[in-house]
């Protein structure tokens, strides 16, 4: 049994199985028809989803009823409304962009100029496809291995939905925040239970680490429903914007001459890039 269709488009269709439990976010599936075929795809598998427009809206958004975007807009609006960041003449990094949901978002705050990086090249071509006027500059990259952005300085940094689980560790977080000025702001949502000081990702730790009123404050806290599971479960999600008070020292970002702290112990899952199909 599946729960009713919802059409991707007039060619594939979205079924939600039912009675699924305790399956992990992770590993969660849904069905997608098109034409004479069905199959199992992962909702994590975001290079498939990305292939087809308007697929990841309509499971995602539609069906899954995602709010990370909207809520993360309403708290860095209200951060940007205190006055004291530049908006029109922004720029801002987006780091785990997809196809661009959330980067439409930080336009219609009026953000100036949008950098999005992503692991895939189908989420930038899929940005390119479906939003071709939302950035300006769109880097494929993985963040641990290489920064093809060492150099550049960000006012802000966004990161939504795309921490923890095999998708992005601790250390590309870091690298990525490392690359915002002092001053700037960093607006992110991570499931709530990652920031348990002992949670496995390390992000736990890590912003503790980071917004110790050091290197960063906290400005806007909310925990939300991010989305509803296949089960139909709420998945709870916090939204923060917290502040870079200053540069981060070479030690912290590389953990060169330290003993590596609990954050960056933590395991990085390796990211499974599905085969062509
Ligand atoms: C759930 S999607 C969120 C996309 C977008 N932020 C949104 O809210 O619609 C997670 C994104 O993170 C990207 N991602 C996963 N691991 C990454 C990494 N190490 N570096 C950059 N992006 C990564 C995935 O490719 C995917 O596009």
């Amino acid at each position: 049994m599946t729960t009713p269709a919802v059409h991707a488009n007039q060619d594939i269709v979205i079924r939600i199985p039912d009675r699924v439990e305790g399956c992990e976010q992770d590993d969660e599936w849904f069905l997608l028809e098109s034409g004479d075929s069905t199959r199992r795809v992962r909702i994590h598998d975001y290079a498939e989803l990305y292939r087809v427009p308007g697929l990841y809206e309509a499971l995602v958004y539609d069906t899954l009823q995602c709010r990370s975007h909207d809520r993360i807009a309403e708290l860095l609006r209200a951060v940007l409304r205190e006055g004291r960041d530049p908006v029109d003449d922004a720029s801002v990094l987006e780091l785990g962009a997809g196809n661009g949901v959330v980067g439409e978002k930080l336009k219609a705050l009026g953000i100036g100029r949008v950098t999005g990086l992503d692991l895939l090249e189908e989420a930038r071509a899929a940005a390119a496809r479906d939003r071709p006027e939302v950035y300006d500059d769109y880097v494929v990259a993985d963040l641990t291995a290489t920064n093809p952005l060492a150099g550049r300085v960000f006012d802000g940094l966004t990161v939504v939905a795309a921490l923890g689980f095999g998708d992005i560790p601790t250390r590309a977080f870091l690298r990525s925040a490392d690359l915002v000025r002092p001053g700037g702001w960093v607006a992110m949502t991570i499931k709530s239970e990652f920031l348990e000081p002992d949670d496995e990702t390390g992000f736990g730790a890590l912003l503790r680490e980071l917004l110790n009123g050091e290197w960063g404050e906290l400005e806007a806290y909310q925990r939300f429903q991010h989305r509803i599971a296949t089960s139909g479960e709420g998945i709870v999600y916090a939204a923060l914007v917290w502040r870079k008070l200053q540069a981060f020292p070479e030690e912290l970002v590389s953990l060169k001459g330290t003993v590596a702290p609990a954050w960056a112990r933590a395991p990085t899952a390796a990211i499974a890039l599905p085969s062509p199909s």
